[in-house]
Parts: structure tokens; C-alpha cells; sequence
């Protein structure tokens, strides 16, 4: 997806775009595969790790067992965008109603400023994703769906897009410098 396709909603204060946002989880996704960063499933909740933060962008590694899901959700204002490491993911966004899209192991997706979107793994293969947000997370708004329209339920300030789950801020990497030095 290029930011062209929302040109009204894919403008944030941020210098990065929705297509580099892209790039940065599919090299970050690379680096996954490579085995350069530790991976954990957990049934009970959704695993994340966060592997990078700046002034301009956040990265998580999230893991995701079978039926795990997010809530329909927006990401305030920052633009996201993250890619399948592997297994297979299914999104429902909003978009004038509710809508599927399928993003397979190497495949991504950006999410413009509003985007509302609901991930979880179908399948029964565990799937592991990289997601990227910029500015870094603020907040996040949930949803759900009223008559067949969207209704916004409660917002959470947060650093974290998985804010119901447990998330571990310093896994090390594999091979590189204690996370904080080589993280940044
Ligand atoms: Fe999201």
C-alpha cells in the first residue's frame, strides 16, 4: 500500500512515510529470519518484544498462536505498517464496513492515521509479525461495531501496541550489544 492511496490520512508528524515504514519492517522482518532475534509463543497472551526505539519510530516483534487476536483498535496518531515473518495473518479493517485481507509470510501492510483494524492468526500454524510505528505509540482507541457501525469504546495512553499483554522491553539480540545500545 503506498501513502498515495490516502493522501488525506497519511500525513502524521512524523518524516517517516508509510512506504518506508514498510521497508523498515521488512528488513527488520529479514533480520527475524535470520535468526538474529529471539522468538517465544505463549497461548495464554499474545508475546511482543519491543526491538528498537527512537525519537521517529518504535519496533515490536509480536507472536501470535492460534485464534490470538487484537481488538478492533486504531493507533491514534501514528502511522504503522508491519510485515509477516512467518505463518499467516488475517485483518479485518474498517473501511465504510468491516473488511478482510489475508497477509501471508513476507507480505505486509501500512496503516494510514485512523486506520481500525482487528489481527489474528486463523491458522493453526503459529505466525510471527514485525510491526513499526511513527511517531512512536501514543495511544490507541478500541472499537466495536454498533448496528454495523463503528463505535469507539474506551482509549489507553500507551507505548506498547499490545497493552493487555505481557511485553519485555530488553530481550537481547542475538550476537550484538546489550539491547539499549544496539537498539537505538
Ligand atoms: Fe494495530
Amino acid at each position: 500500500m503506498s501513502i498515495d492511496t490516502f493522501p488525506a490520512l497519511g500525513t502524521a508528524p512524523t518524516p517517516l512515510t508509510l512506504d518506508r515504514l514498510i521497508e523498515l519492517t521488512a528488513a527488520t522482518a529479514a533480520d527475524v529470519r535470520a535468526g538474529l532475534h529471539e522468538i517465544r509463543f505463549d497461548a495464554e497472551n499474545r508475546w511482543s518484544v519491543r526491538l528498537r526505539g527512537d525519537a521517529y519510530a518504535d519496533v515490536w516483534l509480536i507472536t501470535w498462536t492460534q485464534d490470538q487476536s487484537t481488538a478492533l483498535h486504531d493507533h491514534a496518531g501514528s502511522l504503522g505498517a508491519l510485515t509477516v515473518v512467518s505463518g499467516t495473518l488475517t485483518e479485518h479493517y474498517w473501511a465504510s464496513g468491516l473488511r478482510d485481507r489475508t497477509i501471508a509470510n513476507g507480505h505486509g501492510a501500512a496503516f494510514p492515521l485512523g486506520h481500525v483494524h482487528d489481527v489474528v492468526n486463523r491458522a493453526s500454524e503459529p505466525a510471527v509479525s514485525v510491526h513499526a510505528y511513527s511517531p512512536p505509540l501514543t495511544a490507541m482507541s478500541y472499537y466495536d461495531l454498533d448496528g454495523g457501525r463503528l463505535r469507539r469504546t474506551h482509549s489507553v495512553l500507551t507505548h506498547d501496541p499490545e497493552p493487555d499483554v505481557v511485553t519485555l522491553d530488553d530481550v537481547p539480540t542475538i550476537g550484538a550489544a546489550p539491547a539499549g545500545e544496539a537498539s537505538r
